[in-house]
């Protein structure tokens, strides 16, 4: 199988409307290790820096309270980030990984969420 050069692997592009919801699958080699070990979802900042938003661990951050889960799925070598009630403030640049640090074996994924177009809109509800 071809990962693209990473070993895990998930959508490159991702995109929602606000208020909608979306599901990130990410997968992974099938080892023991990679099984059990940490696995992250962090947003990357200007610096560089990849800041977690959730992980398996059970860290939950600020921004995600109420809105987001991250489960992982050993049977299949995946794991799923949900997240909903998604605002024009989630696009961005994330990646999903596995390891102790965000440092680790990781998938960049872009998220972009769009305001409901208002055009659209009218036409509907006319
Ligand atoms: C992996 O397994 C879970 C639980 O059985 C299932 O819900 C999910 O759809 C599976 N994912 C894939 C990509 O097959």
């Amino acid at each position: 199988q071809d990962y693209g050069g990473s070993p895990i692997f998930g959508p490159q592009e991702v995109s929602s409307i606000e208020g909608d919801s979306v599901s990130i699958t990410c997968y992974y080699p099938d080892t023991s290790v990679n099984r059990h070990t940490r696995k992250y979802w962090c947003r990357q900042g200007a610096s560089g820096m990849c800041t977690t938003l959730i992980s398996s661990n059970g860290y939950l951050s600020k921004e995600y309270s109420g809105r987001a889960n991250l489960i992982n799925f050993p049977e299949n070598n995946t794991f799923v980030i949900n997240i909903e009630q998604l605002t024009q403030d989630d696009t961005g640049s994330y990646k999903c990984g596995l390891g102790t640090s965000n440092r680790g074996l990781s998938f960049d994924v872009s998220l972009e969420v769009s305001q409901v177009p208002e055009l659209a809109e009218n036409l509907y509800f006319q």
